[in-house]
């Protein structure tokens, strides 16, 4: 557990006390904080579950962009899952190989197209196709380039919505959602891909799917590999396939349980591909949230308690210096984040509402159990995946500051604009 309380009562990540490492005035709150060799276990966990067979972790990007993050995985033998031309150049940047990145993305732009297949030696490893429509413009940007793109069809399942145990904004798999090739309209995209004006400016080497996020059995992953697996055994002798799959989507703990655990999915999905007799080809999978996720905190000041009693009702706040622009998952999908004091001084626990200083309503981070006795920080557990990388700088906020923790010490820091920055952007100077 990279999370534990000292017998004074402070909370250390990576064996860091939290409430000093925000005295560093360059880590000033809030801040987001990192514990680098967690993530670097975790990975490695998720890696032996495949028990030597021919895999690809593809790190879901967006989940957390920091170049130290996924520096950490690119060293556990991570490859990339990029959403946007700007999250390539990252991936390559970070040194992940071009032969180890895919690339999903409904709306890809003929300039981020361009980007995936002039990058590396042959280009990346697979542009996930999510429309039929895509492919004869890859077929052309591939020609412009002379060279042959290499595509993964990225099947939409079908997968019923209500059986997605997952919130709505982040199931995918379902027929009303704008992700992937629908299962209907799979044989028109093979029929293209087999055409004259396509074949040989586009390969197909994968199929695959993601049918959502934060799954906390693996039920939906095992339905959606299903008709992934099936899809690639029915392609044998027709393509020449390198790989199946999975996605990303697996849970974590935000508090209250997870059943499954990342190499739980793993296991299920090769089981399966055992099953189905579609082991010989590499199963990728593309997790975010599960390798970053419980291995970051948001680190608020607590700005001022507010009390009112009304109609015998007695209502209590705790205004923090961290809002929804900084960790916005609460106000987007009515999620719920564990807060607890940075340093606990016992005693009795309240009821408060924690919210932060952004001019909404929806900038509430739901009600805690917290000390009715002072305390200076708030820790916002889980926040390393989906935090950061969805920040904005509403309200005029700076982006907040992340530290990433290796060995027991800070080993970077990104420090926090200054006001004056986002003055000087909004003057257009
Ligand atoms: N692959 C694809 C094609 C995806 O769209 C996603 C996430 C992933 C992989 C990674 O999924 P993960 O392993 O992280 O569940 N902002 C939301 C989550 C949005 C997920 C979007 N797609 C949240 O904070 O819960």
């Amino acid at each position: 557990m990279a999370l534990t309380r000292r017998a004074g009562g402070a909370l250390e990540l990576g064996g860091v006390a939290l409430s000093e490492l925000v005295q560093d005035a360059r880590i000033a709150t809030p801040a987001y904080v990192y514990d680098l060799d967690a993530i670097a276990a975790g990975a490695r966990a998720l890696r032996e579950a495949f028990d030597g067979a021919p895999h690809l972790v593809a790190y879901a990007i967006k989940a957390n962009s920091a170049g130290h993050i996924v520096q950490t995985l690119v060293a556990e033998g991570c490859g990339a899952d990029v959403v946007s031309g700007a999250e390539l150049v990252l991936a390559l940047r970070c040194g992940v190989e071009a032969d180890r990145i895919v690339y999903s993305g409904v709306a890809k732009t003929d300039a981020e197209l361009d980007l995936a297949i002039g990058a590396g030696p042959h280009g990346i490893k697979a542009i996930q196709v999510e429309s039929v429509e895509e492919i004869p413009r890859i077929a052309a940007r591939a020609k412009a380039a002379g060279r042959t793109a290499r595509v993964s069809l990225r099947i939409n399942p079908g997968v019923d919505a209500e059986a997605l145990d997952t919130h709505s904004y982040i199931a995918t798999g379902h027929d009303d959602a704008k992700f992937g090739v629908p299962v209907s309209s799979v044989p028109d995209a093979l029929a293209l891909l087999e055409s004259e004006g396509v074949k040989g400016a586009v390969r197909l080497v994968g199929v695959g799917a993601h049918v959502g996020s934060q799954f906390t059995t693996t039920d939906a992953y095992e339905s959606s590999a299903k008709v992934v697996f099936d899809l690639a055994r029915s392609l044998r002798g027709r393509f020449a396939l390198d790989f199946v799959d999975g996605g990303g989507g697996f849970g974590i703990d935000y508090g209250e349980g997870c059943q499954a655990s990342p190499p739980d999915f793993i296991r299920a999905a090769r089981a399966l591909q055992k099953e189905m007799s579609v082991d010989d080809l590499a199963f990728y999978c593309e997790p975010g949230r599960s390798l970053v996720g419980a291995h970051g905190v948001l680190v608020a000041r607590v700005i001022q308690r507010k009390e009112s009693l009304r109609s015998d009702v007695v209502r209590r706040w705790m205004m923090i210096d961290a809002g929804m622009n900084d960790l916005m998952r609460p106000a987007l999908y009515q999620a719920r984040h564990r807060i607890v004091p940075a340093v606990d001084p016992g005693g009795e626990r309240r009821a408060y509402r924690v919210v932060g200083p952004v001019c909404e309503s929806s900038d509430d981070f739901g009600i805690h159990e917290l000390p009715a006795a002072p305390f200076d920080e708030v820790v916002i557990l889980d926040a390393g995946a989906y935090g950061h990388s969805m920040a904005s700088r509403y309200n005029g906020r700076p982006l907040p500051a992340e530290a990433f923790l290796k060995g027991g010490a800070v080993a970077h820091v990104k420090l926090r604009k200054p006001i004056e920055d986002w003055v000087d952007d909004r003057l257009g100077a």
